[in-house]
This record gives C-alpha cells, sequence and structure tokens, in this order.
C-alpha cells in the first residue's frame, strides 16, 4: 500500500461520523422526522448511514428527536444494519437524543463519541445523496486544514439588494460556493468550537463558521450536483427519481 493510502486508511480507523437526525422535518411536512420519511421504501437516514459505511469510516453517532431510540435501534441496528463494504468494516452504530437546534445536536452526538476520535465527519440525514467518495475526499483534504467542507460553486449570479430592494453590488461568482456537509474536523477543533457561548452558536449557520471566527482554516471539497439537502416535497421527489 503507497504511504499517502496508508495515510488516508489511518484517518478513516481513526474517525467518527456524526449524523444528525434530529429534526422535525416541517418544511416536508411528512408528518413524522425527515430522518424517517421513506425514500425508495427505506428511511431517508438509511441512505447516509450505508454511503458512511461504505467510505469505510468505523462509527457512527446519530442525533435522533426524542422518542426515537427504539425505533431507531429497530430500524438500523437490528437484523439488518448498514452493510459494510467487502473487505471493510461494520458500521459501529450509536444513538443519541438530539437537542432543539441543529448545533445542540452536534454538541450531544459529539459528546456521545468520547474522546478517542481524531477527526469528526458532520453529516445532515437530510443529504441522501451523499456518497462515500465525498465522505473520503473531506476526510483527506483536512491533512492541511482544520475543517474541509463540502461545497458546490454558486451557479445563479448572486447580487446584493438593500432593504429597499434595489441592488448595491454584484458578487464575483467564481469564488463563491455554496455549503453543504460532510463537513470533516480535526476533533480538538470541533470541540473548541462548539465550547463558544450561546450567543454565538446562536449565530452560527454551520459548524465550519466556528472554526472560521476562531482563525481556523477551512478548506472547500467540490462536491457532486446531487448533493442537495432534501427540504421540500418538491426535494423528495427529486431525490426519490434520482436513487430509485
Ligand atoms: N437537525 C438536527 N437537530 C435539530 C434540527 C435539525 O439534528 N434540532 C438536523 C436535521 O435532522 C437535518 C439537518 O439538521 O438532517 C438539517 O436541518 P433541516 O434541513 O433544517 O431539517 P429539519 O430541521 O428537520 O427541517 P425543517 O427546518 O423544515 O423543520
Ligand atoms: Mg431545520
Amino acid at each position: 500500500m503507497p504511504p499517502t493510502d496508508r495515510a488516508s486508511e489511518q484517518a478513516l480507523l481513526q474517525s467518527v461520523a456524526i449524523v444528525v437526525a434530529a429534526g422535525s422535518g416541517e418544511r416536508l411536512g411528512a408528518g413524522r422526522p425527515k430522518a424517517f420519511v421513506d425514500l425508495g421504501e427505506r428511511p431517508m437516514l438509511a441512505w447516509s448511514l450505508d454511503a458512511v459505511a461504505a467510505a469505510g469510516v468505523p462509527r457512527a453517532v446519530v442525533a435522533i428527536p426524542p422518542g426515537y431510540g427504539a425505533i431507531a435501534e429497530e430500524l438500523f441496528a437490528g437484523d439488518d444494519p448498514p452493510a459494510p463494504v467487502e473487505g471493510g468494516f461494520p458500521l459501529g452504530l450509536v444513538f443519541v437524543e438530539g437537542g432543539a437546534t441543529r448545533s445542540e445536536s452536534v454538541r450531544n452526538a459529539l459528546h456521545a463519541a468520547g474522546p478517542d476520535a481524531a477527526a469528526v465527519l458532520v453529516h445532515d440525514a437530510a443529504r441522501p445523496m451523499v456518497t462515500p467518495d465525498l465522505f473520503t475526499r473531506t476526510l483527506a483534504a483536512l491533512a492541511d486544514a482544520d475543517a474541509a467542507i463540502a461545497a458546490a460553486r454558486v451557479t445563479d449570479t448572486i447580487k446584493e439588494a438593500g432593504a429597499d430592494g434595489i441592488v448595491v453590488r454584484t458578487h464575483d461568482r467564481s469564488r463563491l460556493w455554496a455549503i453543504q456537509t460532510p463537513q470533516a474536523f480535526r476533533a480538538d477543533v470541533l470541540r473548541r468550537a462548539l465550547a463558544a457561548g450561546e450567543d454565538v452558536l446562536a449565530q452560527a449557520t454551520d459548524d465550519a463558521w466556528l472554526v472560521e471566527r476562531a482563525g481556523g482554516t477551512v478548506r472547500v471539497v467540490e462536491s457532486p450536483a446531487a448533493n442537495f439537502k432534501v427540504t421540500t416535497p418538491h426535494d423528495l421527489a427529486l431525490a426519490d427519481s434520482l436513487l430509485c
């Protein structure tokens, strides 16, 4: 095995995935939490867990809504756990109760992940089209960064307008990225970032921003076009037509 492959194999072995699945899915309006809504006859969460397992990440901590522990155990940790790829590992799965906000869910899961992991991959269960390759590429990009985040190039022209609706600026699209998950972090960096005060956490729209504001290096990793977030019924129909 060449040295770089050995280094990435080592990085995988020391990583843990945090999958946040504790949201209520209000905009989807399916009458149950989004991660438990069927996509191709499987709960949406199953697609992300398969990609985590196929990437060779050995452990996942999943934040789920309060009251969903028994359902999650039955669906995912019972007779039919996410399949390891040939020669890979069975995925070690732990479920924890999420919090009232996404960052609280990340914090709860990070706490449950324990002190051993060197790298943490944070992923939204609402992005079921994620590929194993995107997990391994974000993890590999940590070699020279504190965080490495999946991102899509912005294809629309972005203009900034004032409260009166009048355009004040057109941004240089070639430098703009729409941020997604997975997001990989050095574990100590993420722990420090999430230890910020409640007022700071409340402003954070993603975990990587907390690293940026602390002066850390955050690298973007270009993701495939299909890694969109399922938010509305239209997104669910699109994901269904692409995955099934
Ligand atoms: N999430 C979470 N805990 C929360 C809120 C969100 O774990 N308290 C997770 C969701 O399960 C999802 C991801 O964060 O995988 C992105 O959130 P979003 O797409 O907003 O999902 P929901 O909050 O479930 O949807 P909505 O905002 O429409 O209610
Ligand atoms: Mg939400």
